[in-house]
């Protein structure tokens, strides 16, 4: 008999279809964000839970589904995932890395560069027909070329961004990231590690990658905001909860910083009211690594750890892109 598998989300047909050869599957055609206790209903006798960054899978949900196996994400971002939870119950988990990264960086750079040269605030005038003349300094921004880039959380998104701005737009890359970059790497991007409190006071745009996690919750307050520039722009493209999006909401009305660029929100999908008064902020709903293609590619991955970590296909036992391998070979996926 098939192990069955839940896809909690709408997929692609083709990825579906592919579960299909190798398990039974429930899918959530619907896309409705299930309620942890439907969640939980819905894994009851599952093999395999396919999901992305909306499930939450805790130790309350693993004691609850014991015969689940492995939780394959098709995101990159695994702070929805209790993952020391899951290796001690012998559950395999994956997330989705490397295949965003390009699409993920050409997103946060186009955030950034809106964000600098006001797009959004400019196109909202010119649709509410206030657009009457050219004038000097109408929607004046500040020049990403040759600017400050700062990059908080340099892991293979960040990089990807900074070589954007160094090779293509010739800025200035300063970042602050718990480990120092590879000399070599530094070097190619003219990189400078330094504090955190010295990235925000030099930045004139500063991109925020890092992952989310207890340690990084309100990394940037009202503390932090006011040690930037009233110039500097901020892009958020990481997680919501990194960024206080009240204080955030309260320094883009004060004008303490020039604007901001976010894809990401506290409790999304709600977001701040503060944010959705201000103008000079540019809002996107959580897409940055929406190209189709790597969309795709993303949802092809989850697909091929689940199949994979249940023991099908060519990478038989091998998921390639685990976030526990240690629990391989365990009894629960023996
Ligand atoms: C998206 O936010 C992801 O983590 O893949």
């Amino acid at each position: 008999m098939k192990p069955s598998v839940l896809v909690a989300l709408r997929v692609f047909p083709e990825v579906v279809a592919r579960l299909r050869e190798h398990f039974e599957v429930e899918t959530n055609d619907a896309d409705a964000d299930w309620p942890q206790a439907e969640l939980i209903a819905r894994l009851q006798g599952q093999a395999g839970a396919y999901i992305t960054g909306a499930q939450r899978i805790d130790a309350a949900l693993l004691a609850a589904c014991p015969q689940l196996r492995a939780v394959c994400s098709m995101a990159v971002g695994y702070n929805n995932i209790d993952v020391p939870a899951c290796t001690a119950h012998g559950v395999l988990v994956s997330n989705a890395p490397d295949v965003l990264t390009e699409t993920t960086a050409d997103f946060g750079f186009a955030l950034m560069m809106a964000t600098a040269r006001r797009i959004t605030e400019s196109e909202h005038y010119l649709r509410r027909g206030e657009w009457s003349k050219w004038s000097v300094d109408l929607f004046a921004g500040s020049d990403v070329h040759g600017a400050t880039l700062g990059v908080l959380g340099m892991g293979r998104i960040g990089q990807a961004i900074a070589r954007r701005g160094a090779l293509g737009f010739g800025m200035k890359v300063a970042y602050h990231n718990r480990s120092k970059l590879d000399p070599a790497i530094e070097a190619e991007l003219g990189a400078r590690w330094v504090n955190k409190e010295d990235l925000l006071r030099q930045c004139d745009h500063l991109v925020i990658v890092v992952p989310y996690s207890a340690a990084s919750h309100h990394l940037i307050g009202a503390a932090e905001l006011a040690l930037m520039k009233p110039t500097a722009t901020l892009t958020n493209i990481a997680r919501g909860g990194i960024v206080d999006d009240a204080a955030l909401a309260d320094a883009l009305r004060r004008k303490a910083i020039a604007a901001a660029g976010l894809d990401v929100f506290e409790g999304e999908p709600a977001v701040h009211p503060g944010l959705l008064t201000v103008p000079n902020v540019v809002l996107t709903p959580h897409i940055a690594s929406a190209s189709l293609p790597t969309r795709m590619a993303m949802a092809q991955l989850a697909a091929d750890n689940l199949i994979a970590a249940l023991g099908c296909g060519p990478n038989k036992g091998r998921p390639p892109t685990a976030l526990n391998p240690e629990v391989l070979g365990t009894a629960r996926l023996a």
